[in-house]
């Protein structure tokens, strides 16, 4: 057996599949001390993931860690320590959020999103158009993070004048992680202070939007309150920003690394098909997918997965990124194949939090991409790959700049 990998050094987050690699043959259900000092079991192997992720008897509310001090504000999404947005549907469990994610379900719906299609393409040429003349450009901040941050803005109504706050307020955040920095409180506290007035005024004068959908929306006579609102529109904010940012720059980044790939996507985008775009972006998920590992969930009492006894109180975190690399599912896993077929990877979860904004995230993908390669057919990295960087934190896989180059359009 080969020496243990480190885990959660700087090579580690440059490439951490090897590691897992290890893990999964070695330790599959590995006991480790996070950066943080908190211990945590990993789940590496796709059959114990997709296991963990649907058992009940992991619970998503961090009450049930033995540390629970430790483990508020754990899901990667910064300023959840505040209390009125703890209540979210990624830190609770049914049946409160059996009744929220089926409200919110009933707004949030897939027709509203496809019906959403023209804007993203919009949006989407809008940036483009913005340093397309410049022959270069930094594709995370001047593409792949904007995008997302605007096409949620707008579908959820937030006025066109205030988005740029939003831009700024997510920025910081974003740059910051979750860590109790001021610029990140008070970024947070703007934003809330902002939705919640938002809500109150789309109560008064309801629009074609999400939020007003939100507040619109009842079951069986129930409705959410302002703060479940309020709640519900930073979630969908802040599930659907870092994530999407990273199925984008991830993406762009292992098709610039894969050439006969992009190649052959380009040459299927041209001759108008949809369909290599469509497995293409699921296995940009797998293969290096935005959420390296699912978000906290903690053992309400003694269990075994995987073989290895959990004791009650114990946070187990489902590694992703392990999962959709494991060769007992995937044939070739660490190839990058952009017509896979077989192709259940657990990017966006499993069960009851399987992630709702995925036809979103589809959407915005797929247009960025497409976009993207016809209207820069020679689009290349510049500059060296090894001087790219990761994006620390638990949870998010993602980098920080993604430096690019093209022929510039003449105008
Ligand atoms: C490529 C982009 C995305 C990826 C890879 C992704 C991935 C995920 C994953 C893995 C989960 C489950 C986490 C867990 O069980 O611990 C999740 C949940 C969730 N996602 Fe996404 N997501 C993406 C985009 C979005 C977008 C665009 C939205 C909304 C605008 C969104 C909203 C949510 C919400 C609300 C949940 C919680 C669902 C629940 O707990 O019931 N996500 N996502």
């Amino acid at each position: 057996m080969s020496a243990q990998p480190e885990l959660f050094t700087w090579e580690f987050a440059t490439d951490p599949y090897p590691a897992y690699a290890w893990l999964r043959e070695n330790s599959p259900v590995h006991r480790t001390t996070l950066p943080s000092g908190v211990e945590a079991w990993l789940v590496t192997r796709y059959a114990d993931a997709k296991q963990a992720l649907a058992d009940q008897r992991l619970s998503k509310n961090p009450a049930h860690h033995d540390e629970p001090a430790h483990a508020r504000g754990k899901t990667g999404i910064p300023g959840e320590r505040k209390a009125e947005l703890m209540t979210h549907l990624l830190n609770i469990d049914p049946p409160d959020h059996t009744r929220l994610r089926r409200l919110v379900s009933k707004a949030f719906t897939p027709r509203r999103v496809a019906e959403f299609a023209p804007r993203v393409q919009e949006l989407t040429d809008r940036l483009i158009d913005g340093f397309e003349a410049k022959g270069e450009a930094d594709l995370i901040h001047e593409f792949a993070f904007p995008l997302p941050i605007y096409a949620i803005c707008d579908m959820l109504g937030v006025p066109r004048q205030d988005q740029d706050d939003f831009r700024d307020w997510a920025g910081m955040m974003i740059r910051h992680g979750g860590g109790p920095r001021g610029g990140v409180a008070r970024s947070v506290k703007k934003m809330r202070g902002y939705l919640a007035e938002l809500i109150h005024r789309k109560r008064e004068e309801p629009g074609d939007d999400l939020i007003s959908e939100l507040i619109r929306t009842s079951d069986h006579g129930e409705h959410l309150t302002e703060n479940e609102a309020a709640a519900m529109a930073f979630i969908l904010l802040f599930a659907g920003f870092e994530t999407t940012v990273n199925l984008i720059g991830n993406g762009v980044y292992a098709l610039l690394r894969n050439p006969e790939q992009r190649e052959r996507l380009q040459v299927s985008l041209a001759a108008g098909e949809t369909e290599l775009l469509a497995t293409g972006v699921e296995e940009l998920l797998r293969y290096d997918g935005p959420v390296e590992l699912a978000t906290w969930r903690y053992a309400t009492e003694s269990l075994v997965i995987g073989g290895q006894r959990i004791a009650a109180g114990d946070p187990v975190l489902v590694v992703l990124a392990a999962a959709d690399r494991d060769p007992e599912r995937f044939a070739a896993p660490d190839t990058l194949d952009l017509s896979r077929r077989d192709n259940q990877h657990l990017g966006y979860g499993h069960g009851i939090h399987y992630c709702l904004g995925a036809p979103l995230a589809r959407l915005e993908g797929q247009t960025a991409l497409a976009t993207l390669l016809r209207r820069m057919p020679d689009l290349r990295l510049a500059g060296d790959p090894a001087d790219l960087r990761w994006r620390g934190g638990l949870i998010m896989r993602g980098l920080r700049t993604l430096p690019v180059e093209f022929t510039a359009r003449q105008t």
